[in-house]
């Protein structure tokens, strides 16, 4: 019988509670005790009562369409102290856990995957200091730990959706669709800035569900003079063509060909100098990370919930720490670190301007 903690880090993403949902009442079907960490890792972190909760079939009742995390996220220094993370296995052996998933993005789940491999010279510590008993230490001496996806922005390598991007999307779309009305009353021009931190999936997304006259991702970076040529000849053939609207959707992590961010007020002035149009800048913010979650993240998260118990009822001390993803359609397991590796080898490639290489990255057919 297994004791698992369930645990929603970094920006927090509709979907995540029912990833919570999902998690807590799999775990009980299977005969094992779930408990929620609530604040993230920060929470793990000061541990007690207050933070580390046993939950039950009915804590997580109407759960399953709620944006946000109801267990809460945080930013952690503390966590990335050594001090911080030996604080942690002691409140998780206190609290009787013997394995926690984490919801969360990279960097979150790299996290996980630390405190995992140095679980056994943690403990051995908390034995040597006798903080635990010997009885504690044989009951707790493996953690297991597994990763389920939950960020808007749809940047981790090996999955092709992670938990949130789908709602967010759908926002978007919607802001979008409020926008159009206004901006066709007025034939005016708006230029609106999207999230998605160094990654273009949620505007590339969104000017095709919108059919937006231009997008910038920073994938594809171009220099000033280009882009500012070509988005004007395309925006002025769709008004000639009797257009009443120009939609212009800018990534928060555009940049150009020199690496410098792109903003919106820059696309501003562009379309009023050189076109003459009436225009408005519209930052979405984080309207576009609330809201109820859309059908296909609450079954991505309820799927993924499950299929993330499972596999910490499969995992052995030696299985490297699975990450929960999806592939052409399918639930599967990957390799947690790989994952995390290559998501990190695309921000890389971005950083030292070879475009090629990260979207080709982006793009690596994951072979096991
Ligand atoms: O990672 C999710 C995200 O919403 C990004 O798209 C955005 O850059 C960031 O988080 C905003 O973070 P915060 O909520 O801390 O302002």
């Amino acid at each position: 019988r297994r004791n698992i903690a369930v645990m929603t880090s970094g920006g927090d993403a509709p979907g995540m509670n029912a990833n919570v949902r999902a998690i807590v009442r799999t775990a009980i079907f299977k005969g094992c005790r779930a408990f929620g960490i609530y604040e993230g890792y920060s929470g793990l972190v000061k541990g007690g009562p207050e933070y580390i909760r046993e939950m039950n079939w009915h804590t997580v009742r109407d759960w399953l369409a709620e944006g946000g995390t109801n267990i809460g996220t945080a930013r952690c220094m503390e966590f990335k102290e050594k001090w911080g993370r030996l604080r942690a296995c002691k409140n998780m052996i206190d609290a009787g856990i013997d394995a926690l998933i984490v919801c969360g993005g990279d960097g979150s789940l790299t996290g996980a995957d630390r405190f995992r491999g140095e679980w056994p010279e943690l403990i051995s510590e908390l034995l040597h200091k006798q903080e635990i008993t010997q009885d504690q230490y044989d009951r707790y001496k493996h953690l297991n730990i597994c990763g389920t996806v939950g960020s808007i922005d749809n940047d981790m390598a090996t999955t092709d959706a992670t938990i949130g991007a789908y709602s967010s999307l759908a926002r978007i779309c919607e802001a979008v669709d409020y926008i159009n009305a206004t901006a066709n009353s007025h034939q005016r021009a708006f230029v609106v800035e999207v999230m998605g931190r160094h990654c273009g999936w949620l505007a590339l997304m969104a000017g095709i569900a919108t059919a937006a006259d231009w997008i910038f991702i920073p994938e594809k970076p171009s220099s000033r003079s280009e882009w500012s040529s070509h988005m004007c000849e395309i925006v002025a053939k769709h008004r000639a063509r009797g257009k009443r609207t120009t939609i212009v959707i800018v990534a928060e992590g555009a940049i150009d060909a020199s690496l410098n961010p792109i903003t919106p007020d820059d696309v501003k002035d562009v379309l009023v100098d050189k076109l003459g149009l009436d225009t408005r800048v519209t930052t979405l913010g984080h309207v576009q990370r609330g809201g109820p979650a859309v059908a296909y993240d609450r079954e991505l998260a309820t799927l993924q919930g499950v299929a993330a118990v499972e596999a910490i009822l499969d995992g052995t001390p030696e299985t490297p720490s699975p990450m929960i993803a999806i592939a052409e359609n399918k639930i599967v397991r990957r390799p947690l670190m790989e994952a995390v590796k290559l998501t990190k080898s695309v921000a890389q490639a971005i950083a030292d301007k070879d475009f090629a290489k990260a979207i080709s990255l982006r793009d690596t057919e994951f072979t096991e």
